[in-house]
């Protein structure tokens, strides 16, 4: 592990030690497999670089762009997906119903926000985890954590946990596949803001939900009749919806695989925006080291533990440019600590001069486990973490740009609460994260709705 003798962390505009792709690899790097045939990752790394990258740098730059906008209040960010994709959830079906909710919350926050609003997904490439033991199980029977399906398999047994570079792979293959599919539908037809009908609503119980975002439909549909009706010309791109990917930048040896050098600088361009996770974000850590030579938009999650001065180190290591949309701060603290948290943070980040975008993602501070053992996470204390964060940014002058969910296209049963009052003896009826629970389609529609309400009541 090195520390950093030769770069002047306090003097952002000082020059930086020298990058590269694998610069990383002389730092502390956490969370990593332990891959144990070195020949065989080799092989696979060899391949991973030159296969055809999956995003383009100039996708990523127009992201960058809209991060930029969002920073200062004239876009919102809403990031969303599972907790980890799995391979064999890379299924038409799955990936529709995801991009529909997507797209149903996104409509509904670009007619109450009045805000032009971009779509991040958790997806096509979310396929690590960090873990906090490197073993898990009962006691002399422990086995290698699930890293996710990227490192190994989530079964109990030694072969599924042995970490396989050939996962990596299959991990690249299935990312491709499912931006593939996220394109095509973004596209035409099921994305046509013409015919939002089309998104239909067959997982909402609620009547309430169900008519509030009927209305939008109307609204929204009535606009675009009577705008194409007065002038000539079709509303540019209302029949074609973007979404960006995103995902946690884990495990290095993957990530530096896909860097490539472009006219326009070094990418990652296995995701448009890659963020590091609190676990490995820290200004000694292999990771920082990692993106802060990239050009693309770097996530960084903080909450809890994380100093503010430390926070300060790092940002100037990787925005020493002090560049609009280079980097999101993606806040997760818990509904009970953001109120210490968060002003903190703000205080430090406003004083070092860097343009950050702000958003809150309310779900990992707010994790619990019930009596039966699963994880779990109410939807009212999602949300009052979410209505906090917009009063404390009020409060202290800066700006909340976006939210980062966990949340699924299905109909599943793993946080409690929201319109249909899910309860924890209800949560076995459809719980299948192998990792953590995520809002269904229902209660990330309903989340929407609410991040209206509370923007209204403030405005
Ligand atoms: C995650 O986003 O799934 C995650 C592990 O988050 P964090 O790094 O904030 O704990
Ligand atoms: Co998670």
């Amino acid at each position: 592990m090195s520390s950093r003798p030769d770069i002047d962390i306090a003097n952002a505009s000082s020059p930086q030690a020298e990058w590269s792709p694998s610069s990383w690899k002389a730092f502390d790097a956490r969370q990593q497999p332990a891959y144990e045939n070195d020949a065989e990752l080799g092989r696979v790394l060899e391949h991973l670089a030159v296969v055809p990258p999956v995003v383009t740098a100039w996708e990523i730059n127009r992201l960058q762009q809209q991060l930029a906008e969002a920073s200062v209040g004239k876009r919102f960010l809403l990031q969303g997906g599972d907790c980890a994709e799995r391979f064999d959830e890379c299924h038409p079906d799955i990936i529709a119903n995801r991009l529909k909710v997507l797209l149903q919350m996104s409509l509904v926050l670009i007619y109450g926000l009045r805000l032009p609003v971009t779509r991040v997904g958790r997806f096509a490439g979310q396929y690590a985890k960090p873990r906090s033991a490197n073993m898990e199980g009962p006691e002399g029977r422990k086995l290698p954590s699930y890293r996710g399906d990227l490192v190994n398999a989530p079964e109990f047994t030694a072969e599924a946990r042995r970490p396989d570079p050939a996962r990596m792979v299959t991990a690249y293959e299935r990312s491709t596949m499912t931006l593939n599919y996220v394109r095509a539908l973004g596209e035409g037809g099921f994305a046509d803001l013409h015919h939002p009908e089309y998104w239909n609503l067959d997982f909402v119980t609620s009547d309430h939900l169900r008519a509030e975002y009927q209305a939008i439909v109307d609204a929204i549909r009535d606009a675009i009749r009577f705008t194409e009706a007065v002038s000539p010309l079709p509303i540019r791109d209302a029949e074609r919806v973007s979404f960006f990917t995103s995902h946690e930048a884990l495990v290095l040896p993957y990530e530096e695989a896909f860097t490539r050098e472009t006219s326009k600088g070094t990418f990652n361009l296995s995701t448009h925006f890659p963020w590091i996770g609190k676990r490995t974000n820290t200004v000694d850590s292999a990771h920082i080291e990692y993106v802060r030579g990239l050009r693309n938009p770097i996530g960084l999650k903080v909450g809890g533990d994380l100093e503010a001065r430390e926070l300060k180190r790092i940002l100037d290591l990787v925005d020493p440019e002090f560049q609009a949309g280079r980097v999101t701060l993606i806040t997760r603290f818990g509904a009970n600590e953001i109120d210490e948290g968060l002003p903190r943070l703000i205080d430090v980040v406003t004083n070092s001069g860097h343009p950050v975008l702000w958003t809150c993602d309310p779900m990992h501070g707010n994790t619990e486990v019930t009596e039966d053992g699963l994880k779990t996470r109410r939807f009212e204390n999602i949300l009052s973490e979410l209505e906090q964060a917009f009063d404390i940014h009020r409060a202290f002058g800066t700006i909340l740009g976006g939210v980062h969910l966990e949340l699924t296209g299905e109909n599943v049963t793993e946080c409690t609460g929201g319109a249909r009052g899910l309860e924890e003896k209800d949560l076995h009826e459809a719980y299948t994260s192998n990792v953590d629970p995520r809002l269904n389609a229902e209660q990330a529609l309903e989340m929407a709705f609410s991040i209206v309400r509370k923007c209204r009541t403030m405005d």
